[in-house]
C-alpha cells in the first residue's frame, strides 16, 4: 500500500479563486482545465489527499496556505505566472526556497531547458545531434550570418505549445529570414533563434527517471493531407486547432518506426536526459532524417501531462497506468527532496 500523502495542485488559473476554492466548473470544461481534472482524478483514486490551489498573478496564498496547510508534496503544473512562460522557473525557485517537496523539473533543469539555444549548447559538447542555429537577442543587429543554411525556422527563444511558430517561421530567403526575425522582435516582445530545418519526421519522445531512466515509445504526429510543399512542422495551428486538424488529417499516434529507429532513439534521449541532468520527466520533440539520423528539437520540461497528451499516451503503452505514471512522478519529486 502506498503512503497517503497530502498533496497540494498548484496551477495556473487566469481567475484566480480564494484558497479552498473548489474548481469543479472550470475541471468540467473539456476545452480548458482538462489537465489539471485528469491529475486530480488520478492523485484521488490514489488515495492521497488533494487541495487545489490555481494562481495568476499573486503568490501570497501560496505562502498562506503552506503556512497554515503544509502539503507532503506539491504537484507543480504552473506553466506560466502573470502570463509569462519564463516565470515559469521562477515558482519552481520559490518552491525551492520553502524547501517543500514537488514534482517535476527543477528551477534550473526550466532555466536550460526552456532556452532553445542554451539547450543546444550542452548537447553539442555532449555530441548530440540538434541544427545550426543562431540567437537573435532584440536591439541588436539581425541579418542572415554565413554560416546558416537555409530554409530556416524562425522561432522565439524562450517560448513553448508553438506559440509564434506558424507555416510562415520557415523562411528560405534573406529577407523573410530577417522579416520573422523582427516579427517576433515587435510582435511578441521575445528574442529569436533561427535554425537551419531539419526534414524528418516529427517524434516525441517521453523520458521519466532518476539514475533508472525509461524512455517510453516514440509518438509521431502526422501530416496527413496537408498540401503537398507545406513545410510539415507542428505550428500553433496542427497542435491545437482541432477544425485545422481534423481537415489535414493531422494526427499524433504511437510511431511505427523502421527497424533499429526506437533504439537509436532511446539511447539518443538518455544521453540528452543526462547531459541535462534531469531528474523527474520531461518530452524530446525530435525530427528524425530519412537516414535514421535523430536529432533533439528541444527539450521540454513538465511537459503536458492529461491523459490524451503525448507522455501518457506512450507511458500506457509501455504499460504504465495513468495513476502509476502520476504516482511516479510524486515518488521522483520526493525522492529529489530528500537526497
Ligand atoms: N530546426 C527545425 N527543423 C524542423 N522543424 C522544426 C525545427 N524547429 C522547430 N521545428 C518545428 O516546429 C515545431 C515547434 O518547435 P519547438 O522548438 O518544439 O517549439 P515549441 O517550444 O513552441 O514547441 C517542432 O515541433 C517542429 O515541428
Ligand atoms: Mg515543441
Amino acid at each position: 500500500m502506498k503512503k497517503k500523502l497530502k498533496v497540494l495542485m498548484l496551477f495556473y488559473s487566469p481567475y484566480q479563486k480564494p484558497r479552498g476554492y473548489d474548481y469543479k466548473e472550470e475541471f468540467s470544461d473539456p476545452d480548458n482545465m482538462y489537465t489539471e481534472k485528469d491529475v486530480q482524478g488520478a492523485l484521488l483514486s490514489l488515495g492521497h489527499e488533494v487541495s487545489l490551489l490555481g494562481i495568476y498573478n499573486d503568490i501570497t496564498p501560496l505562502f498562506e496556505e503552506i503556512k497554515e496547510n503544509r502539503p507532503d508534496i506539491i504537484f507543480n503544473m504552473m506553466e506560466v505566472f502573470n502570463d509569462q512562460t519564463q516565470l515559469e522557473k521562477n515558482m519552481a525557485a520559490v518552491l525551492e526556497i520553502l524547501d517543500i517537496p514537488y514534482t517535476g523539473a527543477s528551477s534550473g533543469n526550466m532555466f536550460v531547458c526552456n532556452n532553445k539555444a542554451l539547450s543546444k549548447k550542452i548537447f553539442t559538447f555532449h555530441h548530440i545531434k540538434v541544427s545550426h542555429f543562431h540567437s537573435y537577442y532584440r536591439g541588436k543587429r539581425v541579418g542572415l550570418i554565413a554560416k546558416l543554411k537555409l530554409p530556416a525556422v524562425i522561432k522565439p527563444l524562450c517560448e513553448e505549445a508553438s506559440r509564434g511558430i506558424s507555416q510562415a517561421s520557415i523562411v528560405d530567403n534573406p529577407e523573410s529570414f530577417v522579416e520573422r526575425i523582427k516579427f517576433i522582435h515587435d510582435n511578441m516582445q521575445m528574442d529569436a533563434i533561427a535554425e537551419e530545418y531539419i526534414e524528418g519526421r516529427e517524434l516525441y519522445a517521453g523520458v521519466l527517471g532518476y539514475k533508472q531512466v525509461t524512455v517510453l515509445p516514440a509518438r509521431e504526429m502526422s501530416f496527413g493531407d496537408l498540401p503537398e510543399g507545406e513545410p510539415r512542422i507542428a505550428t500553433y495551428k496542427a497542435k491545437w486547432d482541432d477544425a485545422y486538424r481534423k481537415k489535414w488529417g493531422i494526427k499524433s499516434t504511437i510511431a511505427k518506426l523502421p527497424e533499429g529507429w526506437q533504439e537509436n532513439i532511446d539511447d539518443v534521449c538518455r544521453r540528452a536526459y543526462r547531459a541535462l541532468d534531469l531528474d523527474s520527466y520531461v518530452r524530446f520533440d525530435i525530427r528524425v532524417t530519412e537516414a535514421g539520423e535523430v536529432y533533439i528539437i528541444e527539450p521540454n520540461a513538465n511537459p503536458c501531462i492529461a491523459k490524451i497528451d503525448e507522455v501518457a499516451q506512450a507511458a500506457l503503452k509501455a504499460g504504465i497506468s495513468y495513476e502509476d505514471l502520476i504516482q511516479k512522478i510524486l515518488d521522483l519529486g520526493l525522492m529529489r527532496h530528500d537526497r
